[in-house]
């Protein structure tokens, strides 16, 4: 059988995994997919150890080679960026070669470009290791939901945020050392600040909320939060009232648009949410008729985001063997309408963490910021014990909407007995 020939760009964690899984699994995907994966050429700026270099293959330090290359039939792009990345995905669809890239920085930001190139020249881009690692959310949306109108799409979608926040949780760490951990592991992008200031979770949710609605959605308009600020201390008065953190990716299609963000939500500890743990994702899906699903896994990890775009491969590599080679559905990127945002989100409840510097009537002056917004409380705590340089004071409010406690919020951050600025939680 006449193998489909693999060059794979960048040979990090999942590239490395990528090149690994396809010669542990050569027979196995024989078997079951007809047809025989090879990496014939494989790319990394910074080079590579020989004894890395599967078995067949050739190192090339140019991706253009790779490109240009005749017995590459796939071009794999694993590198990450938006800059030399975007310049290979054109170059190969150009080249007339389909693509499977990892890479939802790159879709996010150019996604309609490059979608648009590949329609023209009828080639497909597999992108399904691109959201939520393992978790196959983008054939869902693009093939199982079809049927019905989606209502929204959320979820956890960054495998080294809720790492950190259920390391955080469970053993009392503080957020660096749990950060080093996740790198430890492989999860974090090489840049961590994607991961914990929310811009990866935001990538993955402007892909999904595209094509989940059908409309173009530029990243700049998705308000983005990570979790860089959030303590020890923050977490344990969280726990306090029966609940945990989790950095949350939503979409809701409203009648009046959609309504979207990426922010730390306080959850209930007895909440599915909640119990979603370590490197795992779980993305949620509404529709009028299928109700909510969850879909649940592994959301990091070299391995888990390999072994899916080797299945990617697998399916273009059918097409390409079988003279069937087409794009695929880029519902949300070509020839979609702009997406309607919300302008004025839904009321919500909300928490405060605040750490002040103790003295007299700093609960009478936080309380009377809340007051003069119409804002009423639900509840205020303080956590017993504390130094009196640094007080952790948790207080909850009654739903009301996102610019309105924004506005609050920042003029408690101005008050001089603040030790740092308040961190805000969505309430589930
Ligand atoms: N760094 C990402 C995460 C993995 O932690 O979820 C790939 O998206």
């Amino acid at each position: 059988m006449k193998p489909v020939r693999i060059g794979i760009v960048g040979f990090g964690a999942v590239g490395r995994a990528t090149a690994s899984i396809i010669s542990q699994h050569v027979d196995l995907i024989e078997r079951r997919s007809r047809i025989r994966l090879e990496v014939t050429v494989i790319c990394r700026r910074s080079g590579v150890r020989p004894q890395d270099i599967p078995d067949g293959a050739r190192f090339v330090s140019d991706w253009r080679e790779l490109v240009a290359a005749p017995d590459v039939d796939i071009v794999v792009e694993v590198m990450g960026g938006t800059d030399q990345s975007l310049q290979l995905v054109r170059a190969a669809l150009e080249g007339g070669k389909p693509v499977v890239t990892a890479n939802k920085n790159l879709l996010a930001e150019h996604g309609d470009a490059l979608f648009a190139l590949a329609a023209s020249r009828n080639l497909p881009i597999g992108f399904e290791a691109s959201v939520a690692s393992s978790i196959p959310i983008v054939r869902v949306i693009h093939e199982s939901t079809t049927g019905d109108r989606l209502s929204a799409v959320y979820g956890i979608m960054n495998g080294t945020a809720n790492y950190i926040l259920t390391q955080m949780e469970d053993r009392g760490i503080e957020f660096d050392k749990a950060l080093k951990e996740a790198q430890e592991e492989g999860y974090a992008e090489a840049d961590p600040s994607l991961d914990i200031d929310g811009v990866d979770s935001r990538d993955k949710l402007c892909i999904l909320a595209r094509m989940a609605f059908g409309g173009r959605l530029n990243i700049s308009r998705i308000p983005t939060c990570g979790i860089r600020q959030i303590r020890a201390a923050d977490v344990r008065a969280v726990n306090r009232l029966d609940s945990t953190i989790r950095l949350i990716g939503s979409a809701e299609n409203t009648e009046s648009g959609v309504e979207v963000s990426v922010r730390p939500w306080m959850v209930s500890r007895h909440s599915m949410l909640a119990r979603v743990r370590g490197v795992n994702n779980a993305i949620f899906v509404s529709g009028s008729k299928i109700g909510t699903q969850m879909f649940y896994g592994r959301g990091a990890g070299g391995d888990a985001t390999g072994a899916v775009v080797v299945s990617d491969l697998i399916e273009i590599g059918r097409d390409l063997v079988q003279g069937h080679l087409r794009a695929r559905s880029a519902v949300g990127f070509v020839d979609s309408p702009e997406m309607k945002i919300c302008e004025n989100p839904r009321p919500v409840r909300w928490y405060l963490g605040l750490n002040v510097k103790d003295q007299r009537g700093v609960v009478a002056r936080v309380a009377e910021v809340i007051a003069r917004y119409d804002i009423h409380l639900e509840s205020l705590g303080q956590e017993p014990r504390m130094s009196k340089d640094e007080l952790s004071l948790g207080i909850t409010v009654e739903a009301v909407s996102e610019p309105l406690i924004c506005r609050a919020v920042d003029e408690i951050n101005a008050l001089q007995f603040l030790t740092r600025p308040v961190l805000l939680l969505r309430i589930e």
